[in-house]
């Protein structure tokens, strides 16, 4: 993981003390606007954004459960025949339990969060974890989305040293694991958040020791997400391999 320089900035007067109080939390410097900087956690009165400012900067990256994609995916998505509900293996009478290993912003596990999976997310950048508590807070004043939001919880730390800390009653059905790819497609990852988690966490190299600490913790399965025309993550050969129009899940059965 890269760790770019990040500030935590706000522009509005009565939310200086608490965007100073994040800045303190997660030791990064302070500043009342973010215009010189490169990456900032803006602070504004609705949310908190991962902003980058200079010449062709991506808009703002920041988490919403209720409306935008994630609020059409919710009405419109397709339930359990999303090819992600194949791939935990839903089925009628089974709903797993998960752990995501990677969490991002928290889309997949939303998804599987409405599909009724009890879903634990792990992510190791303080600043996207931080995006999205925002986010899951905000979705919380939305009775129909604060159902869902209930099922998933968030640590920060890296899934790698978590997953072989379990003891056995912690262990999850599946593990879920979609690290950042080297050639990522553009449909994978909306470009301008491509760019950003680009410039924020680089790509994750260690992707094949996550795979292995993913498959000693899970009970019933590792599904792994990938660009459809990736090459597999460096070790064993998936059991199964679920293909969509621009996705792949590789399913590792235990
Ligand atoms: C491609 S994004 C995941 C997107 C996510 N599936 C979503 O739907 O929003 C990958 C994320 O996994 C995190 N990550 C990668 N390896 C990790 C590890 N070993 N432990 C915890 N987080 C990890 C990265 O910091 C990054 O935020």
């Amino acid at each position: 993981m890269v760790t770019a320089n990040v500030i935590v900035s706000t522009d509005d007067n009565k939310l200086v003390s608490v965007a100073r109080e994040m800045a303190d939390r997660m030791g990064l410097p302070f500043a009342v606007d973010s215009g010189v900087y490169g990456l900032a956690l803006h602070l504004t009165p609705d949310r908190l954004e991962l902003v980058q400012t200079g010449p062709d900067a991506p808009g703002p990256v920041y988490v919403d459960f209720v409306e935008g994609a994630m609020g059409h995916r919710r009405k419109h998505g397709g339930g359990r025949g999303q090819l992600v509900a194949k791939a935990v293996g839903i089925k009628k009478g089974f709903i797993p339990t998960v752990i995501d290993a990677t969490a991002g912003l928290g889309r997949d596990a939303f998804v599987l969060a409405q599909l009724g999976c009890r879903i634990q997310m792990l992510e190791r950048s303080a600043i996207v974890t931080e995006l999205l508590r925002d986010g899951m807070q905000r979705a919380l004043q939305n009775d129909e989305v604060a159902e869902i939001i209930r099922r998933m919880s968030l640590e920060v730390v890296d899934a790698k040293t978590y997953l072989v800390s379990i003891d056995a009653s912690q262990r999850p059905d599946v593990v879920y694991v979609d690290p950042m790819h080297p050639e990522r497609s553009k449909t994978a990852m909306v470009k301008k958040e491509m760019r950003i988690f680009r410039a924020l966490v680089g790509c994750d190299e260690d992707d094949s020791a996550l795979l292995q600490a993913a498959l000693g913790a899970a009970r019933k399965r590792v599904v792994v997400k990938r660009p459809r025309k990736a090459v597999t993550i460096e070790g064993p050969e998936p059991s199964l391999v679920y293909e969509g129009k621009s996705t792949r899940f590789d399913v590792y059965l235990v």
